[in-house]
């Protein structure tokens, strides 16, 4: 880490980081224009993955109060590259601030496909990562390789070879000083933040709850003329590889608190779940109903729930119970064992997480500054969430140690518009579900 009071400059700073990464030094990829391209202090960004999240963290990035511009952009698909492009511009002329000059992305630096993320990754100091989690693994690799600052949306991972790989790859960003900022954004958020400082005033946590209920998400129905490979990919959640289920794909929220909490990850798991209403074809092989114990090694337990079920009661929230209180999160509130408030977080001085943990990563790296390494923890947060999956899946007892060293790769072989996706659908257009009691992997 760089002394605060010896601040190198931000290019100095960028090249140093891949200076300690001292093999490298023989890298080809290890060129001045790999970590900045211009004379002056601007941060380039890369945006992989233009939906949803792509576009408002870009965003965030640029209105992080650095001299961030985005230069690159990519897509899977070139329509969401240009809706996202629209999209941006629109927002950024209006803030009435010039925000739309530091968006730079002609033609020749927007890219589509599945490989891409490399030509966008090359021209940029910090790379935004947000397509569907399956492809986190790989792009984050690819990142790190070629010396860039990543911020990367949650879950990092949708399999235990996924996790491998982002461990391994967390590893190499520390050794090079690589800024790693990921999306569970309760980190960087007040109200959690003054809940964990404050998290001895209930003793040793003994049980969690945490809950993910709602409604669920969007489906993108097939359309004529797609390849199975290609639908997979436009309607994405419903498919393991891409998503993990909706216990990776958000309920790894709530999980993630209590871990951060507890100081640990869960040793075993065990649970239930299934598809009960969410179960058409355009639903691919998800449950629409998880709910797990996750046991840690100091005999806690986590009982987790998450449902996405349509006239269901709505709940996201965590809750920490100890020797001497509980941590209610979502009311922001510490209560003692007899049920006094001991401590309530003003919601008046809450941030938007979302601004702040780009606010943060920028500041940092114009400062020269090596602060965030979220990449392990994002990985275990993840394993825990698949943890979880195959524990309901199978309707085993599964354990960590195991689970995380299986080796487990749910994605395929090769990724192109005519390959064959890792999971397709019968005669009748439905895919193969998980049975618990029957669906096995020890
Ligand atoms: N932290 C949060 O609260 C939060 C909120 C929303 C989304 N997210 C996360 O952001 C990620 C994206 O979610 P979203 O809602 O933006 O989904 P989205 O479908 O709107 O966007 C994903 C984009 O990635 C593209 N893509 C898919 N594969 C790609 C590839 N190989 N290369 C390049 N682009 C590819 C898709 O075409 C799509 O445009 C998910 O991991 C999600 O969990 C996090």
């Amino acid at each position: 880490m760089n002394d605060a009071s010896n601040h190198p400059s931000r290019r100095d700073f960028v090249k140093s980081a891949s200076l300690v990464a001292g093999g490298l030094i023989a890298s080809p990829f290890l060129t001045r224009a790999n970590f900045f391209s211009g004379a002056s202090d601007t941060i380039k960004i890369a945006l992989v993955g233009c939906g949803g999240r792509g576009t408002g963290a870009a965003m965030q990035a640029l209105q992080s109060k650095q001299n961030v511009q985005l230069v690159a952009m990519c897509d899977a698909f070139r329509d969401n590259v240009d809706t996202c492009y629209k999209n941006l511009m629109a927002e950024a002329s209006s803030d009435g601030k010039g925000l739309d000059k530091n968006i730079q992305v002609p033609e020749e630096r927007k890219f589509s496909g599945f490989d891409g993320y490399k030509q966008a990754i090359a021209l940029a100091d910090v790379v935004i990562l947000t397509t569907p989690p399956g492809f986190r693994p790989i792009h984050f690799e690819e990142a790190i390789r070629q010396n860039k600052h990543v911020f990367m949306e949650k879950p990092v991972a949708t399999d235990p070879a996924g996790i491998q790989k982002v461990l391994a790859t967390a590893l190499i960003a520390k050794q090079k000083k690589l800024n790693v900022v990921v999306g569970l954004q309760r980190h960087y958020q007040n109200s959690y933040r003054e809940l964990y400082n404050r998290k001895d005033m209930i003793g040793d946590i003994t049980s969690a709850q945490a809950w993910w209920n709602n409604d669920g998400v969007w489906v993108r129905p097939r359309k004529a003329g797609q390849t199975e490979m290609e639908y997979q990919m436009r309607n994405w959640y419903y498919f393991n590889w891409l998503c993990g289920d909706h216990i990776n794909e958000q309920h790894i929220h709530n999980i993630d608190v209590i871990n951060w909490f507890k100081g640990g990850y869960p040793i075993k798991a065990q649970g239930m779940g299934g598809r009960q209403v969410r179960k058409g074809k355009e639903h691919g092989e998800i449950f629409d109903h998880h709910f797990v114990e996750f046991h840690y090694a100091d005999g806690s337990i986590l009982n987790s729930q998450c449902r996405h079920i349509p006239g269901t009661s709505s709940k996201v929230d965590e809750l920490l119970i100890g020797t001497k209180g509980k941590i209610m999160a979502g009311a922001a509130r510490i209560l003692d064992a007899k049920g006094n408030t001991v401590y309530q977080f003003n919601k008046k001085t809450e941030n938007n997480p979302y601004q702040t943990e780009h606010d943060e990563l920028f500041a940092a790296i114009a400062k020269g500054e090596y602060k965030f390494a979220d990449a392990e923890n994002g990985a275990y947060s993840t394993m825990t969430s698949i943890l979880g999956r195959m524990a309901t899946y199978s309707g085993q007892v599964i354990e960590w140690d195991k689970a995380i060293n299986s080796g487990i790769d749910i994605h395929p072989k090769t990724y192109a518009w005519d390959a064959t996706p890792p999971i397709v659908p019968g005669a009748d257009g439905f895919y193969p579900i998980a049975v618990p009691g029957v669906t096995k992997y020890f």
